[in-house]
């Protein structure tokens, strides 16, 4: 402070790195394979099946787990959902908040279940790395939550909490004692405008699984992915939806992807691929004669730039004037399509406007190439049984058609 004179000792560490260079040390040994004992077994359970198989079957003992997502999209209510279940089978949960007092989570509990004779969860507001760290040393835990690593900070660094150094420091602290004590451990990050997660991009490579829950914010569908597991595949996804008593586990995704007995014109199913789990989705499109003389382009859930290129392949390969009109489409559920295999099926949903047909029990899955090609998209078979299980009989797929000026044909002879 001004006017005012404190002492600092400065230590001297030139002598630290001669002494114990790693040469001396001979108390390293290697292990042969077969002696290590591997804890497959000991994984445990997260109380959300859909949250296990995207972990690669539960949480493996000592595992750092980056949940990484959106502010507000539903991290610290799941997680406090696992802690609740997870506690309520005898592990002891320590869940570390840097964002919320225990009040405030307290009053998120309220909401998620009701039985709060809970003695297995345990709840702290702190955002000290160096305390946390002797926190989880002196207990015996379970498992350890910490919401979010951004608020984290040490005396011991200078920056601010959410710097570089500090989000990587406080990282390596948690994963150092998670990998000592045996204890895994949950780290949520926050994500940037960009979709990266915040911070030093290492905080990624440091930890042994990075998880992303996106949605959009105004549905409730949540959708959990793994984009890095050292634990088990990484195309898994788990659905959720985000109700009044959290988030619930959505097993049959048709459920909120198909809007119930729809027989409009201008309705397609697509079978969308999520990692490896194919489920249908309802594809709606509206077109209008336009007035204006650039029509109107509007998407939701489907990609821009494909749709421009499906409505250009139509216009001149199925002779539909999409050009002059306008043009609506999107994918019901707040679902977001990015996979080719549904192209056939925004096409048809086109032509079912514009034509007045009512296609709603079709389901179309092939990929649309620029001269009007189908082609056979991966994973053809297991799409068409998720269909037939649903009940759908009418499935077009490059098995039966070669072009989409085929099927247009086929479609529209009685019309
Ligand atoms: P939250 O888990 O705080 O998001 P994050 O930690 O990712 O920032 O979720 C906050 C939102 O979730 C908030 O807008 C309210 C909503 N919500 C529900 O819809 N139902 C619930 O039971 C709870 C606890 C929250
Ligand atoms: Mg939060």
């Amino acid at each position: 402070m001004w006017n005012t004179l404190k002492e600092f000792r400065t230590q001297s560490s030139s002598v630290k790195n001669t002494r114990t260079s790693n040469i001396q040390r001979t108390d390293v040994k290697p292990h042969k394979l077969s002696e290590i004992i591997h804890q497959e077994k000991d994984r445990f359970t997260t109380g959300f099946s859909e949250m296990d198989s995207v972990l690669g079957g539960g949480i493996v003992p000592g595992s750092v787990v980056l949940l990484a997502g959106d502010p507000g999209i539903g991290k610290s209510t799941l997680l406090l959902q696992m802690a609740l279940n997870i506690s309520l089978k005898g592990k002891d949960v320590l869940y570390i908040s840097g964002e919320e007092s225990e009040q405030q989570i307290k009053m998120r509990a309220v909401r998620l279940t009701k039985n709060l004779k809970n003695d297995s969860l345990f709840l702290v507001s702190l955002t000290n790395t160096d305390e946390i760290v002797n926190l989880i040393q002196n207990s015996k835990l379970g498992l350890v939550i910490i919401d979010s690593i951004q608020t984290m900070e040490s005396e011991n660094l200078s920056g601010l909490s959410g710097s570089v150094g500090q989000v990587r420091f406080a990282a390596s602290e948690f994963i150092k004692v998670a990998k000592t004590l045996n204890i895994p451990t949950v780290l949520v990050g926050h994500v940037t405008k960009e979709g990266m997660v915040a911070g030093p991009m290492v905080l990624s490579h440091m930890v042994d699984t990075v998880l992303f829950l996106e949605g959009e914010k105004n549905t409730g569908t949540r959708i959990l992915r793994s984009l890095k597991n050292r634990f088990g595949p990484v195309d898994e996804v788990g659905i959720f939806a985000m109700q009044e008593g959290g988030m619930a586990e959505i097993k049959n995704p048709e459920q909120i992807f198909l809007t119930k007995s729809n027989n409009a014109p201008g309705s397609v199913l697509v079978a969308n691929l999520e990692g490896t789990r194919a489920f249908l989705v309802e594809v709606q499109a509206l077109l209008i004669y336009s007035k204006l003389p650039m029509p109107r382009r509007v998407t939701a859930g489907i990609d821009y730039k494909r749709l421009e290129m499906l409505l250009a392949v139509l216009q001149k390969h199925a002779r539909l004037p999409v050009d002059q009109m306008d043009v609506f489409v999107n994918a019901a559920g707040g679902m977001k399509i990015t996979d080719p295999a549904c192209d056939l099926g925004i096409c048809l949903s086109i032509l079912s406007s514009i034509k007045n047909i009512n296609l709603s029990r079709v389901v179309g899955i092939a990929e649309v190439g620029l001269l009007g090609e189908l082609r056979t998209p991966p994973f053809l078979e297991k799409r068409i049984k998720e269909a037939k299980k649903l009940g759908f009989t009418k499935i077009i797929t490059p098995k039966d058609y070669h072009s989409i000026e085929e099927v247009v044909a086929s479609l529209t002879k009685d019309h």
